[in-house]
């Protein structure tokens, strides 16, 4: 039995991946989307019912999600550059040619949510990783990240003449902690959340 947590997914994290599946006449497709571990073994996907990908999904009802950091391969597979692929060898789905890892998925229950977008939900049946330590991208810590380099400076210019900058960049950091709370319940995120508000209503006043 394969787990989703020895392949970097954690729970309670929305995390951005690369779906593969097969067209009609056999083509393979290839779309960034956005997924959560339900369980060990299960990914949920919230796909545009509009999207070819969900027509594959909900046709053939297996896939592949891949796990890369790499802005390159999403900027290709977004403005549908070449790509390469082989078959899968556990489901009859495409895998894309330079992700850190792969998890080949069936579908198991798709359920319609509102008029344009269904709940999906995907059983793991195999999985690969070329990496040791594959992690799936997301965008929660990616603006965790940005959020302490830029309370870095929030701290140095808050009272200075540069207090100005100091405001700005607590802006964006507010506009960051907002987006972690969108994708993320981890409490860890949270709590860091909570402690940049804290730290920059201290040192700019509370907004
Ligand atoms: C990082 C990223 C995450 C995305 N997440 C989703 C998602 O969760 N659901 C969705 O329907 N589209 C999502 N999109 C948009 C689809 O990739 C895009 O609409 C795609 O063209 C539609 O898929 P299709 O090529 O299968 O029609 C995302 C795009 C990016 C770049």
């Amino acid at each position: 039995m394969i787990s989703l947590y020895d392949h970097g997914f954690e729970k309670d994290v929305w995390y951005e991946i690369i779906i593969t599946t097969y067209s009609d006449e056999g083509s393979p497709h290839a779309a960034a989307m956005g997924c959560e571990v339900v369980d060990e073994q299960h990914l949920l996907l919230k796909p545009f019912t509009n999207t070819t990908t969900f027509k594959n999904l909900k046709e053939r009802k297996q896939a592949v999600a891949h796990i890369t950091h790499n802005p390159e391969l999403f900027y290709k597979v977004v403005f549908k550059k070449e790509l390469t692929f082989f078959h899968a060898a556990a489901v009859k789905a495409p895998v894309l040619i330079g992700a850190d890892a792969w998890v080949e998925l069936e579908v198991e229950k798709i359920e319609l949510f509102d008029q344009h977008r269904a709940n999906l939900v995907a059983k793991a049946i195999r999985a690969v990783q070329q990496l040791a330590e594959p992690k799936p991208y997301s965008r929660a810590e990616h603006a965790l990240i940005e959020c302490l380099i830029h309370y870095t400076r929030v701290a140095v210019f808050a009272n200075t003449s540069r207090h100005h900058e100091a405001v700005a960049l607590s802006e964006k950091i507010r506009e960051y902690v907002r987006l972690v709370k969108r994708v993320s319940r981890k409490p860890a995120h949270l709590l860091i959340c909570d402690e940049l508000l804290e730290a920059i209503d201290r040192l700019v006043g509370r907004r």
